[in-house]
């Protein structure tokens, strides 16, 4: 069967310090523990979108791992989570990475090494065309080739598709390639990320509204989504606000790595099973909550099983 949503972008694997304190420059410290697990934006949010979803392969991962053992692992991975494989290439670089260090107050610091994920070239994305021309809701991220991912969002509205652009790790407004932001139906960035965009402060709700709003007149996008963390999240359009809060977290917050990619994942989801705007954000923020109680990423992330029927749509 078709995919209904499909992610282009990264995966990496995750290799996770936990400390108390963050080292300052030139200290070593003794950590309290270490983890490996998969992780990437793009395959963090294809697997929480598949774990809310009953029907194997409703969400496909379109992108590239490494010809090494963690390629394989991570193809494996997507698997055994419903994700489909069909057109996750394989490249020459080493699959992608992060080195991960997480606080005992759950922050964190990430350094990424793309490998692979660069690799993917906008003729690979066109060769997919079929898989895409099939979904309704196509996401992406910024931790592949931005031309790449111009290339999937121009295939993506060329067939009706829904455009979702998460803008992170951030990036300033001048690295997009011409056409990307255009392509975009909903932009959904954190604070950090939308004032980098839009070179607007936005540490207030009518900062953001005024920063997001910037965008959307320039760009023609839909809908900004400012992720808050445990403020919730906010809905900006051309003529509408709506600040949708976040419930009270469902456990104590262990570890915040990932909790953005789980809203995203959560949210599409949600979206493409035709829950209105209001109740995917309110659905996303309880989903992503969930996450920041459990270490790492992917592994955090709540299945449909899991979940109290409320989130079982
Ligand atoms: O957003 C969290 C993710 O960022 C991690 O899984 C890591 O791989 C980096 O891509
Ligand atoms: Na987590």
């Amino acid at each position: 069967n078709q995919a209904t949503i499909v992610v282009l972008g990264s995966s990496n694997v995750d290799l996770i310090t936990y400390c108390h304190e963050f080292p300052k420059n030139g200290e070593t410290i003794m950590a309290t523990s270490f983890s490996q697990s998969f992780g990437g934006k793009g395959a963090n949010q294809a697997v929480q979108a598949a774990k809310l979803s009953e029907s194997p392969n409703y969400v496909a991962m379109l992108g590239m791992v490494g010809t090494d053992t963690y390629g394989r692992e991570t193809r494996d991975n997507f698997t055994s989570c419903n994700v489909g494989v069909k057109e996750l290439k394989e490249g020459k670089e080493s699959s992608g990475l992060a080195t991960i260090q997480v606080d005992s107050h759950g922050e964190n610091r990430i350094c990424i090494i793309p490998g692979a994920n660069y690799e993917l070239q906008p003729t690979d994305v066109s060769s997919m065309t079929s898989t895409i021309s099939s979904a309704s809701y196509m996401v992406c991220q910024f931790e592949i080739d931005p031309l790449t991912t111009a290339c999937g969002f121009e295939i993506a509205k060329s067939h009706g598709l829904t455009t979702v652009l998460n803008p992170a790790p951030a990036a300033p407004l001048s690295t997009l390639p011409p056409g990307l932001l255009s392509n975009t139906d909903y932009l959904v960035p954190n604070q950090p990320e939308l004032s980098l965009l839009s070179g607007l402060p936005t540490s207030t709700v009518p900062e953001c509204v005024e920063a997001s709003r910037s965008l959307i007149s320039t760009f023609s996008i839909t809908t900004v989504i400012v992720t808050m963390g445990s403020s919730g999240s906010l809905l900006v359009t051309s003529t509408s606000t709506l600040h949708v809060p976040c419930p009270s977290l469902p456990s104590p917050l262990l570890d915040t790595v990932g909790a953005g990619d789980s809203f995203l994942g959560a949210l599409v989801y949600y979206l493409s099973r035709g829950v209105g705007m209001e109740g995917a954000m309110g659905k996303a923020n309880g989903i992503a909550g969930y996450s920041v109680g459990g270490k790492g990423a992917q592994t955090s992330y709540k299945s449909r099983d899991e979940l109290p029927e409320e989130f079982r749509i």
